[in-house]
Formats: structure tokens, C-alpha cells, sequence
């Protein structure tokens, strides 16, 4: 299935501006992708956990958790969007940071995370969510995308082939908790 996606674009004072209609039609339902806003946040860190990130077992940690997500939503060189459902309930999320690099002018978009919550995969959510980042990504001319994506997730890396991403280099990683 292919479905139209939103399209933004940032104005002089670094707000988002929408270029199109939002709108992804399954059947009954509406998913519109949108930036994420303060209100969001909640349901962000549940989408997180779904993801197998760690929840928090204190309060002073959900604060942080929180100021980290308020933080991505605010910054000029990262964003998130979500995916909403027409009743109104978020049920994917993207997140996306723009680097800078050494021997390279342009920006790169690095995508962090990305997860549609169970019930709504496979009805080209996830696929909307991305080509969100590629529009915005072609608007700040970045010269590529990347991310990571965990050896075991099958399905994520036939997906993300499925759009174009190739697999191109290994990531190393040392635990220091
Ligand atoms: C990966 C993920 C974001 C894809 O979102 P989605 O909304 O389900 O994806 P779409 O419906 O847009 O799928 C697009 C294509 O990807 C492929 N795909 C998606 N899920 C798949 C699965 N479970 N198995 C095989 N292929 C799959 C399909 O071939 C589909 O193509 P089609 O339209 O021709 O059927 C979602 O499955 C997810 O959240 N997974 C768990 C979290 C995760 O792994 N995140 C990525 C971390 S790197």
C-alpha cells in the first residue's frame, strides 16, 4: 500500500510549517504524521518501552526521561514525529538528529528510533514515518540517512531494505554500566 505523507518544512524562527494534508487512510482509521508536542510525551516513553528501552524505576528518572523527550522536540537539530490516529491516540514515533561531520558540509540525519506499536504494523505507518524523514532530510540537504538496527530485528532490516536503505557498515558497541 502507499499512502501520501505530511510534508513540513521549517520557517525562519525554526518552527514547522505544513506543506500537505497529513493523512493516511486504513479503512476507517486516519493516521496523520505530525511533530511531536510537549503533550505527546507520555505516550512517546510508552512507544519507547515497546521498543525495549528501559523503563524507568524512579521517579527522578521518568523526570529525566521526560526532559530528554522535551528536549528532542525543541531543539533545532533534532525532532520527532508521531503518527496519530483519529482518535487521536499516537501510535508510531520517529526520531531524527541532524550531525555534522568532519569532512562533510552537509548534514546527516541520524534516526535514533522508530517504532509503530504492535496493532498497527503492516499498514504502511512506519513507511510514512520514514519518508516523513526523507522529505525533511531532502529539505536540509543532507547528504545522507542513517541508523542502527538491532542484528536480531528481521523484519526492521527487510523493511527498511524494502525502502532503499542498504547495509553498509558494522556497529561496534562497549557497555560501560
Ligand atoms: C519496523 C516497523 C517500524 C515497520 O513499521 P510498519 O508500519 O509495520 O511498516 P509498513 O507497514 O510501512 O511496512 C512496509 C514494508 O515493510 C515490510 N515489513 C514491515 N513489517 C514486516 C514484517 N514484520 N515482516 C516482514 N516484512 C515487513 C513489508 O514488506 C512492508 O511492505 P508491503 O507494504 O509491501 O507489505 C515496525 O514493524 C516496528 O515498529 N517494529 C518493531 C520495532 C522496530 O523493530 N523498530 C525498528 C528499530 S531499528
Amino acid at each position: 500500500m502507499n499512502f501520501d505523507f505530511l510534508a513540513f518544512k521549517r520557517d525562519a524562527d525554526n518552527c514547522f510549517i505544513k506543506l500537505d494534508l497529513p493523512l493516511i487512510i486504513i479503512f476507517y482509521m486516519t493516521i496523520a504524521i505530525r511533530p511531536a508536542k510537549k503533550n505527546d510525551i507520555p505516550l512517546v516513553l510508552g512507544l519507547l518501552y515497546e521498543l525495549g528501552r528501559p523503563k524507568p524505576q524512579k521517579d527522578s528518572v521518568l523526570d529525566s526521561f521526560r526532559t530528554l523527550v522535551k528536549k528532542q522536540i525543541s531543539d533545532s537539530d533534532k525532532t520527532i514525529f508521531v503518527a496519530e490516529s483519529n482518535d487521536v491516540t499516537v501510535v508510531g514515533m520517529v526520531s531524527v538528529i541532524f550531525l555534522s561531520r568532519l569532512n562533510q558540509i552537509q548534514y546527516e540525519m541520524y534516526i535514533p528510533e522508530l517504532i509503530v506499536t504492535e496493532k498497527y504494523r503492516n499498514q504502511g505507518i512506519g513507511t510514512s514515518l520514514i519518508n516523513t524523514c526523507i522529505f525533511l532530510a531532502k529539505e536540509k540537504k543532507c547528504h545522507k540517512i542513517r541508523l542502527e538496527s538491532g542484528i536480531q530485528r528481521k523484519e526492521a532490516h527487510k523493511f527498511y531494505e524494502k525502502l532503499g536503505f542498504e547495509s553498509k557498515s558494522l556497529s561496534f558497541t562497549k557497555n560501560l554500566d
